[in-house]
């Protein structure tokens, strides 16, 4: 799913070939990554950004570069593959944490992984107090406990599509296949079944 979209003054692009900068100003900041595996190198940036853009990776459903109005780069989102779930997860740069950003996100991506399974999930460590307060705002519960982990989830039902604010708002001219919200530009990347693949749940 190569989805592109704005909603909450984000706005929602797959990652380009020009974005090795912005990618890397993530994933090799070591208090970023600290909870979600670790700083990469800068010199595994490169592949990271290779895989986030290969179009038919049946396990990564959306490796999103996020953007505020101005094109500033805020953060990444991703939507993986996890049995019969979807995962979400998701990085802000430091100057851009506290102001909502990581909500409006976790909101995002929850909407976007519901249009294609009934299970949300996302796992986060036990003593990470922003992001798991980001994930219950974005409607998910504890559903599992490791002594480091929890699991959270949020199942879709009929009657529970409450509280995840505002629906993405298409952007002029795209087109939205049926079944995907106003906004989500389908594209390469299919949903294939595929084996669990438990690394690729984190960003590296
Ligand atoms: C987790 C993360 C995404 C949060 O992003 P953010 O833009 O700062 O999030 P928000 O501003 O939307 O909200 C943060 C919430 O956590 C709360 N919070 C922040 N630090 C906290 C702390 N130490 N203890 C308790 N709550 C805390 C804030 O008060 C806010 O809740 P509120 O709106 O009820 O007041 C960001 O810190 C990040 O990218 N961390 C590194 C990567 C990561 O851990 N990703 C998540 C796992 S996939």
């Amino acid at each position: 799913m190569r989805a592109t979209f704005e909603r909450d003054g984000l706005r929602y692009r797959p990652w380009g070939a020009r974005d090795l900068d912005a990618l890397a100003a993530l994933v090799t900041d070591p208090v970023i990554m600290a909870r979600v595996g670790g700083a990469l190198r800068t010199d595994e940036v490169a592949g990271l950004l290779d895989r986030y853009r290969r179009p038919d990776d049946p396990r990564v459903l959306a490796a999103l570069c996020i953007e505020d109005e101005a094109g500033a780069p805020i953060g990444s989102g991703l939507v993986t593959r996890e049995d019969d779930a979807l995962e979400i997860g998701f990085l802000v740069r430091r100057e851009h944490q506290g102001r909502g950003h990581g909500t409006r996100i976790a909101r995002a991506l929850v909407e976007l992984a519901q249009t294609r399974s009934e299970l949300v999930i996302a796992r986060v460590a036990i003593d990470h107090a922003a992001s798991i307060r980001v994930l219950e705002k974005a409607g998910l519960r504890v559903a599992s406990r490791t002594p480091d982990h929890l699991v959270m989830e949020r199942r879709t039902s009929p009657d529970s599509q409450a509280g995840l604010g505002p629906r993405a708002q298409p952007r002029s001219g795209e087109a939205s296949r049926e079944g995907d919200p106003p906004g989500f530009t389908p594209g390469g990347g299919g949903a294939g079944d595929s084996p669990s693949e438990s690394q690729l749940r984190r960003f590296r």
